[in-house]
């Protein structure tokens, strides 16, 4: 059976490095609140990038290691909260900053569960046979919709500004892309969101916009934890089913690094080791929404934490609330 697989990852994160102390300078905060809240030291945020700059050094990075040049690529697929303009999206921009004018391209937006359903789009791509190379960028930009006054402090510390870029291929043999689960319920829209546009110059910000803070980030963080802490087991184990794999054989999980504290709740829920089974970099980037993953499967790789053959389980849950959850045979 003709299945999808990752052959090769990127990442790139601006070189700018915001420490938790640097934000008690601008609000009323603490390096220990944050630290003990959500398990986050620093995080990079740009200064001056724009969300395909970040883009185009993790695709570089990743097409490189395929061994492949930008010309093999068949499809973008990429997923951001930010782009660099209202419209169009980031995807159609690649295709000029990569040089391949007349690659197919297309955005998505949602939110941490950007790499999920990136996923699960490449995966009926590939098992259709319409496309061979698949290109999955996720690019966040968050840093310019944050309010860093102590009145946006519960969002603002959280989230970072990152990158990375998978590239997706086909394979005849038995690894890869076992199974992919999305959902998504917009009920709880509200709880997690940013309510006009605020990035970049654009013609729809208005006084009223900026008045009532409608550009910034806002999160009922405690409603968003509730959730989350339920959603992600649940759905890892709906991935567990379809792939017909048991728990217990799965090498490694990397869930969307939104708060450690959550990755703890998680793996106490599924009954698995944190620092054996379950990853964490939070404390180097923050929330970086779409790419946390893919970055976190990067450093897992550096690490030596997956071979092939193993089991890996990556699981997102955010704001829509869309969560998601896929196996993957490495
Ligand atoms: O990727 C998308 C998914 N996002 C998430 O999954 C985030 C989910 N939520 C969370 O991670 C947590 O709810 C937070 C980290 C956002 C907050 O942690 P919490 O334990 O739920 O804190 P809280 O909201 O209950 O706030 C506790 C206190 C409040 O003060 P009072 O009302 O108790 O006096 C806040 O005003 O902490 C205060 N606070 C802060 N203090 C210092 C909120 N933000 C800060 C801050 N520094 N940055």
């Amino acid at each position: 059976m003709r299945r999808a697989y990752i052959d090769s990852i990127g990442m790139y994160v601006p070189p700018k490095v915001v420490t938790n102390k640097d934000l008690e300078k601008v609000m009323d905060t603490s390096d220990q609140w944050i630290r003990e809240r959500s398990g986050i030291q620093e995080r990079h945020h740009v200064d001056g990038e724009c969300t395909t700059d970040l883009a185009l050094k993790a695709s570089e990075e990743a097409l490189e290691k395929a061994g492949m040049t930008a010309e093999d690529v068949d499809h973008i697929i990429f997923s951001t909260m930010a782009g660099d303009y209202f419209f169009p999206g980031c995807g159609p921009i690649m295709t000029k900053r990569l040089g391949i004018p007349g690659t197919p391209a297309l955005d998505i937006r949602m939110a941490c569960s950007g790499f999920l359903y990136g996923l699960s789009i490449a995966k009926s791509f590939i098992e259709s046979g319409a496309y061979n190379n698949i290109l999955l960028i996720t690019s966040e930009v968050q840093s310019v919709a944050l309010d860093f006054t102590t009145a946006g402090r519960d969002t603002a510390v959280l989230f970072g500004d990152g990158a990375a870029a998978t590239v997706i291929k086909p394979t005849d043999d038995d690894r890869g892309l076992m199974s992919v689960i999305t959902h998504s319920d917009g009920r709880y829209a509200e709880d997690l969101m940013q309510r006009a546009p605020s990035t970049y110059d654009n013609p729809f910000l208005s006084h009223e916009v900026i008045d009532k803070g409608y550009g910034w980030v806002t999160m009922n963080g405690r409603n968003v934890f509730k959730h989350a802490v339920t959603k992600f087991p649940q759905v890892i184990n709906e991935a567990l089913e379809d792939a017909e794999i048991d728990k217990r054989d799965v090498k490694l999980v990397i869930p969307h690094q939104a708060n450690l504290r959550i990755t703890e709740a998680v793996a106490k829920r599924l009954d698995l080791s944190l620092h054996d089974v379950v990853y964490s970099n939070i404390h180097k980037y923050g929330n970086t929404t779409s790419a946390s993953i893919p970055i976190a499967l990067y450093e897992a790789l550096a690490e030596g934490k997956l071979n092939r053959g193993d089991y890996l389980v990556v699981a997102s849950f955010g704001a829509g609330f869309t969560w998601g959850a896929s196996v993957i045979k490495w």
